[in-house]
């Protein structure tokens, strides 16, 4: 039987230097890499199979960029979950994430919660943006939480301390054409099928996105049988 995507999480790499070659400042990358991210998830969400879709939209090394590009990414995800609460509704998304935003300005945290209030009872599609993500951090503050509410954690029970409940992850893509992880998703891309492509994410579309789902039906996952 093909295996079903029911899970893809993205690394969207590469909007800085998709810009670049262009002679564009990085942020132009950026604001590009943002349609793409409406295109797929447009796609996801008019795929049946897929349930959760998780992108890797800020890290929490990324603080470590100039403040100006930090200050922009900030600017621009505030803007387009203002201009993409529609889509969500029409489209039947639930938004939520993964992170601690309490490191963000008041006004972005009100209205991430408020996208999240607004589409809570969507069903097609859930669209998760990690936001001030790190796979490390995510474990240890899960842990703290167990310490501190006093339950032995095993690996059954251990997400239920996490921020949101997603699951495993069944293909992880990074674009951008960098092989590595870079703190993303770690519990939880145990036995994800990996796919690395070169394409930079503004120039990524839903027809790659299928082909992946394609190659990603073929493979043989045996999860330590045989
Ligand atoms: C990924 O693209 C987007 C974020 C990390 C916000 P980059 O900004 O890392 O683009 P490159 O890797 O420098 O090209
Ligand atoms: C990973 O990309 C983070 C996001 C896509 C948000 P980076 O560009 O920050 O990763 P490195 O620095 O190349 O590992
Ligand atoms: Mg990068």
């Amino acid at each position: 039987m093909a295996n079903i995507p029911r899970h893809i999480a993205i690394i969207m790499d590469g909007n800085g230097r998709w810009a670049q070659k262009r002679g564009l400042p990085r942020i132009k990358g950026h604001e590009k890499g943002a349609e793409i991210v409406r295109e797929i998830t447009t796609f996801c969400a008019n795929h049946p199979e897929i349930k959760i879709l998780t992108l890797y939209a800020f890290s929490t090394e990324n603080w470590k960029r100039p403040k100006m590009e930090v200050d922009f990414l900030m600017k621009l995800l505030d803007n387009w979950l203002k201009k993409e609460l529609p889509t969500y509704i029409k489209e039947d998304i639930k938004f939520e994430i993964i992170g601690d935003i309490s490191k963000f300005s008041k006004n972005l945290q009100d209205r991430i919660n408020f996208t999240k209030e607004k589409t809570k009872n969507n069903k097609k599609l859930t669209q998760v943006l990690a936001l001030n993500y790190g796979g490390r951090d995510e474990i240890i503050r899960a842990c703290k939480r167990a310490k501190e509410k006093n339950i032995e954690i095993d690996e059954n029970n251990f997400e239920d301390f996490f921020d949101t409940k997603i699951g495993d992850v069944d293909i992880l893509i990074r674009t951008g054409g960098e092989k590595r992880i870079s703190n993303f998703l770690l519990w939880r891309i145990a036995y994800a099928e990996l796919f690395f492509t070169d394409t930079f994410w503004p120039d990524f579309t839903s027809n790659e996105l299928k082909n992946i789902i394609e190659e990603f039906k073929k493979r043989e996952r045996r999860f330590g049988g045989i």
